[in-house]
């Protein structure tokens, strides 16, 4: 248990030993650290509820707090200003020099959450927006660290329109294809007509000459529903893409550190498609209407339009819709998990509701099971338009990596060379990628400034990765087995002790608002606490030897923990730069 939490239980305890009924007594981080590290802020409270001077109140709690706190004080109508003793935050700390989990409050019950983030289409290019799948993999990360069983997911988009375009601009392209011969009778090639670089170029004519000819535009839509229902052919060049397309899409995935437990795609959930269709039928909630079997979801109380879910069109197809409530029949039976998180552009929120919506009033889902959207923001431009290539066009996620790539490669020192130079540059390109997209809250969208990004200074992976590698090289000319902090010799070992302690607060944040914002913070707050202490002190010739023993105890401790909370990011050190 974290420091803040222990003394958090304390002080409910003593509030009850003084009779005094209150929900939760936090410890606040002080707003006002001249006073003291961290505030008790209830006698405002309780004197309402009790009819009381706050003062009073305050002085009560005052004198009966015991001695891990030093310099109490009262400010204002009651705040109570605290500030731990020295050897309360060294014995704490030192337990956090090789373990990381003292910074973990973890909660009594562990679940099992799958994480659904990725979501790549088949048959398209990542793009820019694909960026913000290190969300969910930083998630899936942290829930581990909080010793839940974390699943994750990438849900590939292969059962839809897209490949349905594809098929039908490669017809265009080799109409003698033996896949369009509904007599073929032999083998289909193992090798596949096209090539991810012709998809890039194949898939966006076809998805334009869909718009303007309609013709076209169905001949796709019977491509779609071929490969859905299985015809040989049709089917088995829907494979070659969807392996061609993956392969891509997973080399990008590799490349940004996304580790998916599965590599399920909306197809693997075609099984269940008519047993849920079936299954919600059954309980009498589909009807059709236009042709279509929706199932109606609205409820009296909504205050805004809640359109029906669509299951199936008269020919059979199936819809984004059907995918996602066969994909939870799956997910429950071979799973059978405490939640599913979904991670995806904040604008596919309504989908998302009408999902749940469907699944909890049809039963499919108990309402035990947390179905949770989490969406994103978008990533714009300095316009604050989505971020765009310079002619305007979508910019493909790889375009964006290599930009990232081509400013960060010279800020490597001269005398790092092949392909060591290149594997750092790799490292470091993630690391800006990564940290720029996690830093801002979740739901923001936000400005692709990539100058700012690959800053050494200010909030930015590359400063945080240097950070860690000068403390890492550091640590490699000195002896720091057994080591541990002795004393707080001075304010700038006290800064970053005191930070620490806020450490708990900030990942359980993370975890319960589902932003990697607060571990970003921490980063860079413990990065600069960490700079200015080394700036300050000299740490292989410090001459009192206990203070050394401190100071290098010190590092190995904002050491650690650093590379914990960048693991979680999912960023790598490197050993120079
Ligand atoms: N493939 C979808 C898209 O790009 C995202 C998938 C999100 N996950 C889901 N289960 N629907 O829009």
């Amino acid at each position: 248990m974290s420091l803040i939490l222990e003394t958090e239980k304390y002080l409910n305890d003593l509030m009850n030993s003084l009779n005094y009924d209150i929900d939760y007594v936090k410890l606040e981080k002080s707003k006002l650290p001249e006073f003291g590290q961290y505030q008790i802020n209830v006698a405002m409270q309780l004197a309402k509820k009790y009819g009381k001077n706050p003062r009073e109140i305050a002085t009560e709690i005052v004198s009966a707090l015991d001695n891990r706190f030093t310099n109490v004080n009262i400010q204002g109508p009651g705040f109570i200003n605290v500030t731990f003793n020295n050897e309360v935050l060294v014995e704490y700390l030192n337990k956090g020099i090789n373990d990381f989990n003292i910074f973990v409050d973890k909660p009594d019950k562990k679940r099992t959450i799958i994480l659904d983030y990725g979501g790549a289409n088949i048959a398209k290019e990542l793009h820019v927006g694909h960026l913000r799948c290190n969300i969910g993999e930083a998630m899936r990360r942290l829930l581990k660290v909080f010793g839940d069983n974390s699943i994750g997911d990438v849900h590939w988009g292969d059962w839809g329109t897209p490949i349905g375009l594809v098929i039908r601009e490669i017809k265009e392209i080799n109409p003698d294809l033996p896949y369009f011969d509904a007599n073929y009778k032999g083998e289909y090639p193992s090798e596949s007509p096209v090539t991810n670089e012709e998809l890039g170029v194949i898939y966006p004519r076809a998805s334009a000459k869909s718009k303007v000819d309609e013709k076209y535009a169905e001949e796709a839509r019977s491509y779609t529903l071929k490969f859905q229902q299985g015809e040989p052919g049709i089917r088995a060049l829907w494979q070659h893409i969807v392996n061609t397309s993956k392969s891509d899409c997973e080399k990008v995935y590799d490349y940004l550190n996304c580790q998916f437990d599965y590599s399920y795609g909306e197809s693997d959930a075609d099984p269940y498609a008519i047993p849920v269709i079936d299954f919600l039928s059954e309980k009498g909630v589909t009807e059709m209407s236009n042709g279509l079997l929706i199932m109606h979801i609205a409820d009296e109380s909504d205050n805004k339009e809640m359109p029906p879910l669509l299951l199936k069109k008269s020919d059979g197809a199936v819809l984004y819709d059907t995918t996602d409530l066969a994909t939870i029949m799956q997910r429950m039976k071979e799973f059978n998990p405490d939640a599913i998180w979904y991670f995806a552009d904040e604008r596919q929120s309504l989908h998302f509701e009408q999902v749940f919506r469907g699944s909890y009033k049809s039963g499919l889902v108990p309402e035990n099971v947390e179905l949770k959207f989490n969406g994103f923001g978008t990533i714009n431009g300095k316009d604050g338009k989505p971020f765009k290539t310079r002619d305007g066009g979508v910019m493909s996620l790889k375009s964006l990596i290599q930009l990232v790539y081509d400013k960060i490669e010279p800020k490597i020192k001269e005398e790092i060379t092949g392909q060591e130079r290149i594997d750092i540059a790799n490292k470091l390109t993630v690391a800006t990628l990564k940290y720029a997209d996690l830093l801002p809250y979740r739901k923001t969208d936000y400005i692709f400034d990539i100058d700012k990004f690959t800053s050494f200074e200010g909030k930015t992976g590359i400063y945080a990765v240097y950070t860690t590698t000068r403390i890492k090289s550091l640590l490699a000319k000195l002896d720091s087995k057994d080591v541990k902090i002795n004393s707080v010799p001075n304010d700038d070992v006290l800064d970053i002790l005191i930070k620490l302690t806020e450490l708990p607060k900030n990942l359980t944040s993370a975890y319960n608002d589902v932003t990697t914002s607060y571990i970003c913070e921490f980063i860079y707050d413990l990065c600069s606490l960490y700079n200015k202490f080394y700036a300050n002190n000299n740490i292989a010739n410090e001459g009192n030897e206990e203070n050394k023993e401190t100071f290098i105890a010190l590092t190995k401790i904002v050491y650690n923990t650093l590379i914990n909370l960048l693991d979680i990011l999912g960023i790598e050190c490197v050993d120079k730069m």
